[in-house]
């Protein structure tokens, strides 16, 4: 049923410009949104950047650059780069930003407030690029983070800290009540695990430096980056300023990120919202990691991909298509370029590109250009029934956030269709009804598979539709909801059908 979906990514740091890395999870998050606007739910889709902390004051200096105008250059890479490649956020989230400001304060004083901070001495081993710190057994056997493999830094500071050792109870309490809370299963058990550990306090601000948001009642201090960046998912739905937008948002939240920061999405953050007396998040979606050789693809590892430059050589929806359908929700993958041409011409040229241009063909050479109706549903065409059971996969997919296996269904229908016309080879045959049948029936296919595709191809499905003769877009609000347009006959027939230029051209694996 139609409802509130609201959808978060992690806010990158602005220490280096997007990569495919960052992309990917900024991808999902947009098909997510872009599904949920076309089941009709009244859908909030956020993203930003995280520019305080040292690791973006270092990456500033080394441009000999202020860190606030190093930050607001690459922030606006990132959204440039976003809108390069379709990205459907409804607002960009800056820590920068003064809202953000305002509500961090507000939230930090309430946590404050209900005697959840003291001061004390920290010291430990820091890694700048995770902006935290590690235990000595953490780090790997040459002494580096586990996560980075770089040298990790000796840091003493007198600050705040946040009682976190005391809502270990509280935690796995709520995790008991909510087990679906995290997506995929092993990613629970892995937060469940680093609660049950044992959880310290932690320190939460700094004096060293003054790249961050003050303290309100200790101006000396600024709140440590991730207790400043975690809290732009509220700052963003007016967090203690419009108390109304707030409750109609939160706590029905999907928050997605990456692998690498569980701890602090999933054991951090929710503590954090119960000490200030806020529900703790919905929904956790926890995505793997893009790897180039086996490794992950990070700004510290100088392998990275540049997605818009890729975009533009493969085509947007190609590039989208290939990280949505060979990338699952959870899993790790390995990123080829090989395996983008090959699953490019397999499923985009092969198929859907070659289905198209053959329906288009045969009713211009059979049917004077003008599509015949499709067979009703009642009729039995095997392409109905497939059709039917297809569209409530797909659903049920996107539904438990699977969208690789929507994908996966929808090419079913396609090759279906392909083979369908090889069969009754209706260009071989007079102009009839058996020929109208079976192009009707391959026209229908053609406008379903727009609509549900249009979450990851939104521009092809655009092409496909115009090319039908469809009025309105495939992309339309509540198009594959209850009351929505994914039932079989919705394509009248009787309008023209243009053959236009190949959507997908072959292309030659180099
Ligand atoms: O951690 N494959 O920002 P960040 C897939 N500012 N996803 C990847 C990836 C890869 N190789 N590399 C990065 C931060 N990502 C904090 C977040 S949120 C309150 C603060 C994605 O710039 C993935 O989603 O290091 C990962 O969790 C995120 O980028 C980290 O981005
Ligand atoms: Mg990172």
């Amino acid at each position: 049923m139609p409802g509130r979906y609201y959808q978060t990514t992690p806010i990158y740091y602005v220490n280096d410009a997007p990569h495919l890395g960052t992309a990917y999870a900024t991808i999902c998050a947009d098909s997510l949104a872009r599904w949920h606007r076309l089941a009709g739910d009244e859908t909030l889709f956020v993203t930003g950047t995280d520019e305080h902390g040292l690791k973006i004051l270092r990456a500033a200096e080394q441009q000999h650059k202020s860190a606030a105008e190093w930050a607001e250059e690459t922030s606006a890479r990132f959204v440039e780069a976003w809108a390069a490649l379709g990205v459907t956020n409804d607002d960009f989230i800056r820590t920068t930003e003064e809202r953000h400001h305002r509500s961090v304060q507000r939230f930090m004083r309430a946590i404050y407030d209900n005697g959840f901070l003291y001061k004390g001495t920290y010291e430990g081993w820091y890694c700048v690029s995770c902006e935290a710190y590690y235990a000595e057994e953490d780090l790997t056997g040459d002494h580096l983070c586990p996560v980075h493999e770089r040298p990790v830094e000796w840091f003493a500071e007198e600050n705040w800290f946040f009682a976190l050792s005391r809502f270990a109870d509280r935690l796995l309490a709520w995790y008991d009540e909510h087990p679906r809370a995290i997506y995929p299963e092993t990613r629970r058990n892995e937060a469940l695990g680093i609660i049950k550990g044992g959880l310290k306090d932690i320190s939460i601000t700094r004096t060293s430096i003054d790249w961050g948001i003050s303290v309100p009642w200790d101006p000396e201090h600024v709140f440590y980056v991730w207790y400043d960046a975690l809290v732009n998912y509220i700052s963003a739905i007016g967090y203690g300023e419009d108390d109304e937008r707030f409750a109609a948002w939160w706590p029905s939240v999907h928050h997605l990120l990456g692998k690498d920061i569980i701890r602090f999405h999933c054991v951090w953050w929710p503590a954090m919202c119960m000490a200030a007396g806020i529900d703790p998040p919905g929904h956790y979606l926890v995505h793997g990691f893009l790897l180039v050789g086996g490794r992950k693809m990070a700004k510290t590892a100088f392998n990275q991909v540049d997605p818009v430059a890729l975009a533009a050589d493969v085509g947007n929806d190609a590039l989208r298509y290939y990280l949505m359908r060979d990338f699952p929700i959870g899993q790790d993958g390995d990123f080829t370029y090989e395996g983008l041409i090959e699953r490019y011409n397999a499923d985009l040229a092969n198929n859907l590109g070659n289905l198209l241009a053959r329906v288009a063909t045969v009713v211009g050479s059979k049917c004077g250009g003008i599509g015949p109706a499709p067979r009703p549903a009642s009729e039995g065409s095997a392409l109905a029934t497939a059709a039917a059971a297809v569209t409530a996969e797909v659903v049920e997919a996107w539904g438990r956030f699977a969208p690789h296996e929507g994908l996966e269904a929808v090419w079913r229908l396609i090759r279906a269709a392909n083979a369908e016309l090889e069969a009754v080879a209706p260009w071989k045959l007079e102009p009839g009804p058996e020929v109208d049948g079976v192009l009707g029936d391959a026209l229908e296919v053609l406008r379903l598979v727009a609509v549900m595709v249009s979450p990851v191809l939104p521009a092809t499905a655009e092409e496909i539709w115009s090319r039908l003769s469809v009025g309105g877009s495939p992309a339309a609000p509540g198009n594959a909801g209850p009351d929505g347009v994914l039932s079989w006959g919705g394509y009248g027939g009787g309008v023209p059908v243009t053959k236009g230029s190949p959507l997908f051209p072959r292309r030659a694996a180099e």
